[in-house]
């Protein structure tokens, strides 16, 4: 198989130089995450942690839990892999707990065999291929500190997930399953009754780059949209405008609607997502 042409390491080397001398900021940026001190709301600003995306998510999620006087939230990664992902939202939780005084629980959804077998042009076979990604769940499981990993295809592990009556009120969703099939069935974790759900659920998903909204996980968000009258996934509109750092992350970030959810129209005051 051709793999692709990549920066060779001395034109890798010209392009972080040209891009620190460029764009400043980028590599303050650097800088401070190796070193990250500063409250979490100034660093949450400012882009300071490995997962941006997920710092944002949890953070507000857990503030308007706050504003509704919901005392405990849950916070779900689909698709962890090695883990990377699921050890640094379960750091970013901390933090928000901490903040904010509301219980976060972390929850991580993976087969434990890498991809599935894929099914059609929706997964995504010119990208993606049956089995990769795969990890050893008890590996993962030994990186967590305070996170679940609930081991399974998403097909079976979510519909028993929410079948459990004593889970606490959905605050954040990460979707990072690269598939359609795995995506549709994922975000069967919005079926629920109301007091499992926030009124509106942040969501971030992580494969909308690149690509297009016929295929994998925006196909999957478009046909959930189509088919649910009173609930919408819809991204933030004009997010990217209001933070300093322009992430690609920006353009995953959504929020799931649940407009009949009983709290919808609770005044929460503005949020403000830029932190600026
Ligand atoms: C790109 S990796 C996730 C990377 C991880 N989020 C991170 O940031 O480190 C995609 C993962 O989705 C999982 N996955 C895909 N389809 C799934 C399904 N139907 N059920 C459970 N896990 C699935 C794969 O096992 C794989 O580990």
């Amino acid at each position: 198989m051709k793999t692709a042409i990549y920066r060779a390491p001395h034109e890798e080397f010209q392009y972080r130089l040209l891009a620190c001398l460029m764009r400043p900021s980028l590599a303050l940026r650097q800088l401070w995450l190796r070193l990250p001190i500063g409250s979490f709301r100034l660093r949450l600003t400012f882009d300071i942690f490995p997962r941006p995306h997920y710092a944002y998510g949890v953070f507000h999620a857990a503030e308007e839990a706050r504003m509704l006087g919901v005392p405990r939230i849950s916070v779900i990664e689909f698709g962890v892999a090695g883990g990377n992902g699921l050890v640094a939202l379960e750091k970013i939780a901390e933090e928000v707990e901490k903040l904010t005084g509301v219980a976060i629980q972390v929850f991580g959804f993976d087969t434990g065999r890498g991809l599935p077998p894929l099914r059609d042009y929706r997964d995504l076979p010119y990208k993606w291929q049956t089995g990769e990604f795969a990890y050893e769940a008890e590996g993962v499981r030994k990186r967590l500190k305070r996170a679940t990993l609930i081991v399974g295809d998403v097909n079976e592990t979510v519909p028993k997930w929410c079948a459990e009556p004593s889970r606490v009120p959905l605050g954040f969703v990460a979707i990072d399953v690269d598939l359609y099939h795995s995506t549709v069935n994922a975000l069967r974790i919005f079926e629920r009754e109301p007091e499992y759900l926030l009124p509106r659920v942040y969501t971030y998903l992580d494969d909308v780059i690149f690509t297009s909204r016929y295929l994998g996980e925006l196909l999957a968000v478009r046909e959930w949209n189509a088919a649910h009258a009173h609930a919408k996934i819809d991204a933030i509109t004009a997010l990217a405008c209001s933070r300093f750092f322009q992430h690609r992350w920006l353009a995953g970030m959504f929020i799931a609607h649940f407009f009949e959810h009983p709290r919808y129209n609770d005044h929460t005051g503005f949020l403000d997502h830029s932190g600026m």
